[in-house]
């Protein structure tokens, strides 16, 4: 492992940077020692529109509620960690990881025990704790007993995830709380809390009704006292799918700011700026000039395969850097090399020449038709088979077809890598 990672890191050397330009992470308010920096976030015209809007609202007196959404990959959650990093020193956050099939009560013991996390960089422990037992007696809670006693570790159990000894919270309860945390940041440390969920989409379980439930009950709880009143700023990130519940739901919706924040996919010359303003970032001194690191047309390649999709942008030139990096720019063709090597590699672990014929037929039609969405009653049609058999075939061919997001009827789109090959002739199944 070891071995691995000082391979990796001398083949930026070779370029004359301090660290790998095309790392797939997002990007964090601060980073560690080889991350990329959250002076690697570029800002171009579109982001910079989102970023005031979001901003604006951060630093406004009364709380606000935003959603930020968009497809996976695009952007979000750096987008969200840099606008926290525009009013860092107005705020205290929270970021809360929403975790595959929470109840609301996990997503709220999480919210309380992120707060309290972030208290602790802002206050000494010693102010934290008094402030617990201030809180507790304030609300009046037979907890004192508790609160006496604790340290930091403690209270995180305490309100954290442990089953055992966690306080009953009812919802006055959790009102009381918030605002007189909220409170007390800004009138004594002229602070606001910022709470941001980070992907509200995982609340997902296998069924979809499940999800739709547990995020209205999350709001039914918190809704008035903790999400309005407590003048606390909320950010919730999420996948397009998971924003269409949120606004199908009056309740919900009338909780929200507005306008939402929808981030798009790149366009190419985004794509590039996004590209070299990393690469730009991480050279090792910044004075003198770099070696290129790709041949002309590198990234427009790249461009017609993705779409747009930054993060598998990324993805592909970190991959061809960690396989033909000598120095010398990459080219096209070590592009195209690299990406048809992974995908047979996928393919046969899909074992794919032994699928039935018409599992290769739908993958040939998703390749060749003109639109990347393809309804499931096209494919039908066209190949003369039921609805059911076309569903049934797709799902065997694991996770190389998915469902489209947004759609009311069922689409598919074949995974892109894919299709460009076969749209391209590289590849033939
Ligand atoms: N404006 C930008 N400038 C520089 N890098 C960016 C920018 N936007 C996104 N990236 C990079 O693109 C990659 C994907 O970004 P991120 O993880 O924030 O996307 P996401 O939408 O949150 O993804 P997911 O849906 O999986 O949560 C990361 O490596 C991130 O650093
Ligand atoms: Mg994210």
């Amino acid at each position: 492992m070891e071995d691995e990672e000082s391979n990796d890191s001398n083949i930026w050397e070779l370029y004359g940077l301090k660290g790998n330009p095309f790392s797939i992470n997002p990007i964090q308010v601060k980073s560690e020692k080889n991350d990329m920096p959250i002076e690697g976030f570029e800002r171009f015209e579109r982001i910079d529109r989102a970023l005031d809007i979001i901003t604006k609202r951060l630093k406004s007196e009364s709380g606000t509620r935003t959603v930020v959404y968009g497809k996976t990959g695009v952007g979000k959650t750096s987008f969200v960690n840099y606008a926290l990093h525009c009013v860092e020193n107005k705020c205290v956050y929270a970021i809360v990881n929403v975790k595959h099939g929470w109840t609301t009560k996990e997503f709220i013991n999480n919210t309380l025990s992120e707060i309290f996390n972030s208290l602790e960089k802002v206050l000494d422990k010693k102010t934290i704790k008094k402030r617990l037992q201030t809180y507790f007696k304030l609300l009046g809670y037979s907890v004192l007993n508790y609160a006496s006693k604790l340290n930091l570790d403690d209270v995180k159990k305490i309100i954290g995830n442990n089953e055992k000894n966690s306080i009953p919270i009812d919802s006055t309860f959790l009102e009381d709380l918030f605002k007189s945390i909220a409170k007390q940041l800004y009138t004594e440390h002229g602070k606001k809390l910022i709470v941001v969920y980070d992907d509200l989409g995982n609340l997902n379980s296998e069924e979809g009704e499940k999800q739709i439930e547990t995020i209205e009950d999350i709001f039914k709880s918190l809704r008035n006292g903790v999400f309005i009143e407590s003048g606390a700023h909320f950010i919730f990130i999420c996948d397009t799918k998971t924003n269409f519940i949120l606004r199908g739901k009056q309740t919900i919706r009338d909780v929200l700011s507005k306008p939402s924040i929808f981030l798009r996919e790149m366009n190419k010359d985004e794509i590039i700026d996004v590209i070299e303003h990393r690469i730009k970032v991480m050279r090792k001194e910044p004075e003198k000039s770099l070696k290129p690191l790709y041949e002309n047309g590198v990234l427009e390649l790249l461009y017609a395969i993705y779409r747009g999709n930054i993060r598998d942008t990324l993805d592909r030139l970190n991959s061809v850097f960690v396989s033909y990096a000598s120095g010398k720019p990459i080219t096209k063709t070590e592009v195209i090399e690299n990406l048809k090597e992974e995908t047979e590699g996928k393919l046969q672990e899909l074992d794919i020449s032994h699928k039935p014929k018409k599992e290769k037929e739908i993958i040939n039609y998703l390749a060749r038709s003109k639109k990347e969405k393809v309804k499931n009653g096209n494919i039908a049609s066209k190949l003369k088979i039921t609805n059911t058999e076309v569903k049934r075939y797709i799902e065997d061919l694991g996770d190389i077809i998915y469902q489209s997001e947004t759609a009311k009827d069922i689409y598919w789109t074949l995974d892109p890598e894919i299709r460009w090959l076969i749209k391209n002739h590289y590849l033939t199944i």
